[in-house]
């Protein structure tokens, strides 16, 4: 089964009171149930409107998108027990403890609090966090710290499905390992996983299969092997960075000098 089908979605937003901003163009895609599929474009290219349609956050123009075979626009509950997203920003209890808003999450999902302890020891140890740090207040947590103190709540469940949109945009090269480390484990543990990025690194080293997107459409979209060898023959050493580069017309260097 899949896990999530996008077909021919699109989403407008009125800027103004004459332009409308094309934010998603008739986008379709598959994700197939164990995967990690991920979405690669620019600032601005439509990842996270895409990302919050799925989560039944907004509500798509045209088009239809399923998530386990439950449409989200007929059955947004069912929707949103099997999926957990965590976005660039995350939300918590800020004067709260980490452990605290851990605990809170697990109320939520109806795991009880030793168990959600158990897990949330299990889980930030994996990403190197320090443990006794969790009884610090969320607002004393650099960028990174609370990036992983989000996505161990997004683990918390076992969601079958998670969306992560950019989870390693603006953590340092090890917290961004850390966490790339946790995605994978929570693969292996079942998550089928929908991740936005501009990483290509990321990109070809967790994603099964990628999509590109560019002014809100799809350029392309396969393994990130068969992406990079489908250019080999006009570019002998081209790697996922020269299909970026070919497929959206920009360079690495000019996405890393829109992110800081
Ligand atoms: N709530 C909104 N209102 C108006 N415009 C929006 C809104 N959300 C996104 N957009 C616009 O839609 C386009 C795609 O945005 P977004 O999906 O955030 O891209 P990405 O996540 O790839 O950076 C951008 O031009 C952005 O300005
Ligand atoms: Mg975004």
């Amino acid at each position: 089964m899949s896990a999530v089908v996008v077909r021919n979605v699109s989403k407008y937003f009125k800027k103004g009171k004459k332009e409308v901003v094309h934010a998603v163009r008739k986008i379709s895609f598959e994700v197939e149930e164990g995967e990690i599929f991920g979405i690669l474009g620019p600032n601005g290219s439509g990842k996270s409107t895409l990302i919050r349609m799925i989560a039944t956050l907004l509500i798509p123009d045209e088009g239809k998108i399923e998530v386990f075979g439950h449409d989200v626009l007929k059955e947004p509950d069912t929707v949103r027990r099997l999926i957990h997203r965590v976005s660039v920003e995350a939300s918590f209890f800020k004067k709260l403890s980490a452990y605290e808003n851990l605990s809170f999450s697990a109320g939520v999902y109806g795991l009880s609090k030793r168990m959600a302890l158990k897990r949330a020891n299990e889980l930030m140890a994996l990403m190197g966090f320090d443990r006794a740090r969790l009884k610090d207040p969320i607002e004393d947590f650099s960028r990174g710290m609370q990036q992983k103190v989000a996505i161990a709540r997004a683990f918390l469940t076992r969601p079958k499905l998670l969306l992560l949109d950019e989870p390693t945009t603006g953590l340092d090269p090890r917290a961004k390992r850390e966490v790339q480390e946790l995605i994978l484990h929570a693969n292996r543990e079942g998550s089928t996983i929908l991740l936005s990025t501009h990483d290509m690194d990321e990109a070809s080293r967790l994603c099964h299969r990628l999509l590109i997107v560019h002014e809100g459409r799809v350029v392309v979209q396969g393994r990130p092997i068969e992406l990079v060898e489908s250019l080999r023959r006009k570019y002998p050493d081209a790697s996922l960075e020269t299909v970026f580069l070919e497929y959206t017309g920009r360079s690495f260097e000019e996405l890393e000098m829109e992110v800081v």
